[in-house]
């Protein structure tokens, strides 16, 4: 049993006093405590090391008062339990240096063993459920399938992602079936973390947003749909297709709990476009560097925009390194204040 349930009451859409509130990417980088762990263990030793995991997960629940967990990883794990090498250079981001370019590249690729492959990542949730002691609730997660392939193509972060597009509209085939090939994998990794502790799952598209919303229904929106269906029966989903607002209302008919979107669209018209259905966002993080007065006045302004019911309080993308830790506890305080 759960002290502070409000997580997942707002997804099951029962009626909660205030909105839930967590911060996407709320674990790492703006925290001192982060920096310190992260100046002393490389990246995928801290993702890697069970320990380190739960440590970091558990500091902005203690620190920053935020009413669920995420699990310290990273959506690069799974490229990585396929067989393609991962790097990941402090202060520059990820990097690729095999990317995929052919059917053979694609064949080359594993699929199954999600579970023993990212073994650490089971024992990291179930070492923070334990250190949890049902204080709050613990979301896992995995990258979407689009934006998996844009990493696995375009071998590093990108602006445009030409590559990933070009090799998309240039090679469809090739394209739905290392698409095919991720979702797979990523049904059966998600699965399992529900089955090591996970009590809701999130489904990260943060590159969704480079798509036009036709080849968004070609190349995301199918891939996600099957997701939703398959994992919905072991944990609460929520699919965060950054910037792919305009499908909202295809996004509420999956078999996902929670819908999460960006600061591109209003929180009156998302709330009208989806209906009952729960949804998260949306505060533009930057505006985490507003004075704190603001911070809490936009806040209030939010919650009202949605309604306090079937919604999650939440960022409308993952908080930078440069917000100021007492304004990201004045978001999370404002949430807890609000009364209607
Ligand atoms: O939400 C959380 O706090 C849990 C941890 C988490 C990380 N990455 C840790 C991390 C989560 C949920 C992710 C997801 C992730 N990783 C996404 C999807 C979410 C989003 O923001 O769009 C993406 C696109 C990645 C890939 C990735 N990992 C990039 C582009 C980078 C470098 C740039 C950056 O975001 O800082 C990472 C590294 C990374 N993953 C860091 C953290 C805390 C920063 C590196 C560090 O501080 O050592």
């Amino acid at each position: 049993m759960l002290k502070n349930d409000l997580l997942l009451k707002a997804l099951r859409q029962e009626p909660v006093e205030r909105p839930p509130v967590w911060m996407m990417r709320q674990a790492g980088r703006y925290l001192p405590d982060y920096i310190k762990l992260r100046n002393q263990y490389d990246f995928f030793t801290r993702v890697q090391t069970p320990e380190l995991a739960t440590a970091i997960t558990l500091q902005p629940v203690d620190q920053v008062g935020v009413d669920a967990a995420i699990l310290f990883s990273d959506i690069l794990v799974i490229p990585q339990a396929m067989g393609v090498e991962v790097l990941m250079e402090e202060g520059k981001g990820p990097s690729l240096p095999k990317v995929i370019r052919t059917k053979k590249d694609i064949d080359a690729l594993f699929t199954d063993h999600a579970k023993e492959r990212l073994d650490y990542v089971m024992k990291a949730l179930q070492l923070t459920k334990k250190e949890l002691d049902g204080s709050v609730p613990l979301i896992g997660f995995a990258g979407a399938p689009w934006t998996i392939f844009c990493y696995m193509v375009e071998g590093k972060g990108s602006k445009t992602w030409s590559q990933a597009k070009s090799f998309a509209y240039n090679q469809p085939e090739l394209t739905h079936s290392l698409l095919s090939k991720i979702t797979d994998i990523t049904i059966d990794y998600l699965i399992a973390q529900a089955g090591s502790g996970a009590d809701v799952l999130q489904v990260f598209d943060s590159w969704a947003g480079a798509l036009s919303p036709a080849d968004f229904q070609l190349f995301a929106f199918p891939y996600l749909e099957r997701i939703a269906t398959a994992v919905a029966p072991h944990a609460p989903v929520i699919l965060f297709p950054k910037g792919s607002w305009y499908a909202i209302e295809d996004l509420c008919r999956t078999a996902a709990s929670g819908i999460g979107i960006d600061w591109c669209i209003s929180p009156k018209d998302a709330r009208k476009k989806a209906g009952v259905k729960t949804l998260q966002g949306n505060f533009d993080p930057a505006k985490l560097l507003a004075p704190i007065p603001m911070i809490r006045e936009e806040v209030k302004k939010m919650i009202d925009g949605f309604g306090k019911q079937s919604y999650i309080a939440n960022l409308g993308h993952g908080i930078t390194p440069d917000v100021p830790v007492d304004h990201a506890k004045a978001f999370v305080e404002a949430v807890k204040e609000y009364r209607s």
